[in-house]
Order: structure tokens, then C-alpha cells, then sequence
């Protein structure tokens, strides 16, 4: 039985990374739509109904013990149809920490950086008012970050200040209050979090949810089910791309990430 942790492209690592320190007997399928990349630029009608149907594919292909969507642009679109269309399926979303952010925050001001998807989504709005009706949240809808964190991952150099330009509207200085957090609410955000650290306006807290989700993940499945060491052959991770074989440097990445890549 495998885990399938599924992305739009190689932001979702953030999560493998931690669900693998949490559940070393598993076996990963890694997943990544990347045909279909970014996520955050899609009509939420037509990504849902690809979604679906990509889901359909991939169930029947791994029948996976559990499904991470490592994605809060996916999951804040299609994790209540995903439940309802695959019932017997188990599923764990990826979706802002508006919270813990709210519990945290001393100022009152809390910024939710998101895909631009993310920030238009009924899912984002219900957190806030379910949540942080106490502080005021400005959601930030980064249209450049997830492709400059790809960039980053792939190439180890980013534009320092085009990562300013995507964070700037997230610092709010307000009857002499300032944004205290900001909540990654996108799975490739970890991967630039010290370039964000470093060319923030002024220090605050980065919330990232990667290990909150893989610990939910890891509660999800029953202590005593059987891993695959014991009895059956340990498979090899599972790195799977939608567009096909990925290049050599994301391979190369991958690699690292301890994935073998699907011919
Ligand atoms: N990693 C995705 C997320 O967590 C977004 C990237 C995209 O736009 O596809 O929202």
C-alpha cells in the first residue's frame, strides 16, 4: 500500500519531505500535474472537472492507502468533490492556516500569501470568518512566486527582487500595528522561505503547514496496518509527471528527493 502525495508541480516535496521523517515504512507515489501547472491561474469550473477525472485515473492505477493533496489551490477547489465522487478513498487536504495564524498573531494584521486561485476561493473566505473574525486578514494573491520557487528548486538562484515584489503586499502598517504573520499558503512558498526572510520589510512569523499535514496524514493510518516491510518487496518511491518524463534537472531533484522517476 503506497501514499500518493499529488501536486501541480514540484511544490508538494515540501510535504513529502516531512511525511517521509513521519512514515519511513511507506512506500510514496509522488504526483505532479504538471501538463496542467499552475493551478493557480486555472477557471475553477474546468480545473475541477480535470481534477476529477485525473483522480479517477490515478486511484485506479496505485490504489493508494491514503491521498495528500500537497496543494491549497487544489484543495480549496475540489477536496469536498474529491470525498463525494471517491468515498472509499481516504483524503487529506492541504488548505491556509488561517487559524493558527489568528491564534498566534499579537497585532491583529495577518497576511495569507496564495495562488491567485487560492485568494478568489468560497474555502478561503469561510476560514476567515469561521476563524479570524478578530483580526483583520489581507489575502495576497502572488501570480509569480510558485513559478519563481520552481525556478529556484530547479536552477538554486532567484531574482531577489522579483521575490520582494510578490511578498511586499503582504507588510501592512496600520494605526501603528504591523503584519505579524504571514501564512504560506502554498506548498512551493517553504522552498524560497529564506529569501523571503531575508528581503522582508521586517521580521515576522512564516507559518508552513508541510508538517502539520504529513502528522495528519500519519494519524490517518492505522498503527497496526501492515507497512510493506513487512512481507511484501520494498517498491522504490514513485515520482510521476502528467506532461511525461520530466528533464534533467528536475530528474536530477527528484533523485535527491529519493524518487525514481517514471519512464
Ligand atoms: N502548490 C500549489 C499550492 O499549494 C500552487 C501552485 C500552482 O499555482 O499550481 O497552492
Amino acid at each position: 500500500m503506497s501514499i500518493l502525495i499529488f501536486d501541480s508541480g514540484i511544490g508538494g516535496l515540501t510535504v513529502l519531505r516531512e511525511a517521509r521523517v513521519l512514515l519511513a515504512d511507506r512506500r510514496f507515489i509522488y504526483v505532479a500535474d504538471d501538463a496542467a501547472f499552475p493551478y493557480g491561474d486555472w477557471e475553477e469550473a474546468e480545473l475541477l472537472t480535470h481534477m476529477l477525472a485525473l483522480f479517477g485515473r490515478l486511484i485506479e492505477r496505485f490504489h493508494p492507502e491514503i491521498i495528500v493533496i500537497a496543494c491549497n489551490t487544489a484543495s480549496t477547489l475540489a477536496i469536498e468533490a474529491l470525498r463525494d465522487t471517491y468515498p472509499d478513498q481516504t483524503f487529506v487536504g492541504t488548505v491556509p492556516a488561517i487559524k493558527p495564524a489568528a491564534e498566534r498573531t499579537r497585532s491583529g494584521l495577518v497576511s495569507v500569501l496564495a495562488t491567485p486561485g487560492t485568494v478568489k476561493r468560497q474555502y478561503t473566505r469561510d476560514l476567515i470568518s469561521q476563524w479570524a473574525t478578530r483580526c483583520e486578514v489581507n489575502l495576497v494573491g502572488s501570480t509569480g512566486l510558485a513559478r519563481l520557487a520552481e525556478a529556484y528548486m530547479r536552477g538554486g538562484m532567484v531574482d531577489e527582487k522579483a521575490v520582494l515584489a510578490e511578498i511586499a503586499p503582504c507588510f501592512v502598517e496600520e494605526a501603528g500595528a504591523r503584519t505579524d504573520i504571514v501564512v504560506l499558503a502554498c506548498t512551493h512558498y517553504p522552498f524560497l522561505v529564506n529569501r523571503m526572510r531575508k528581503m522582508a520589510p521586517w521580521p515576522v512569523d512564516w507559518i508552513d503547514t508541510s508538517e502539520a499535514i504529513a502528522r495528519r496524514a500519519a494519524s490517518l493510518i492505522a498503527a497496526d496496518a501492515p507497512s510493506q516491510m513487512r512481507g511484501e518487496v520494498l517498491l522504490d518511491d514513485l515520482a510521476v509527471f502528467t506532461a511525461g518524463r520530466p528533464g534533467p534537472v528536475t530528474a536530477k531533484l527528484l533523485r535527491g528527493f529519493g524518487l525514481t522517476i517514471e519512464d
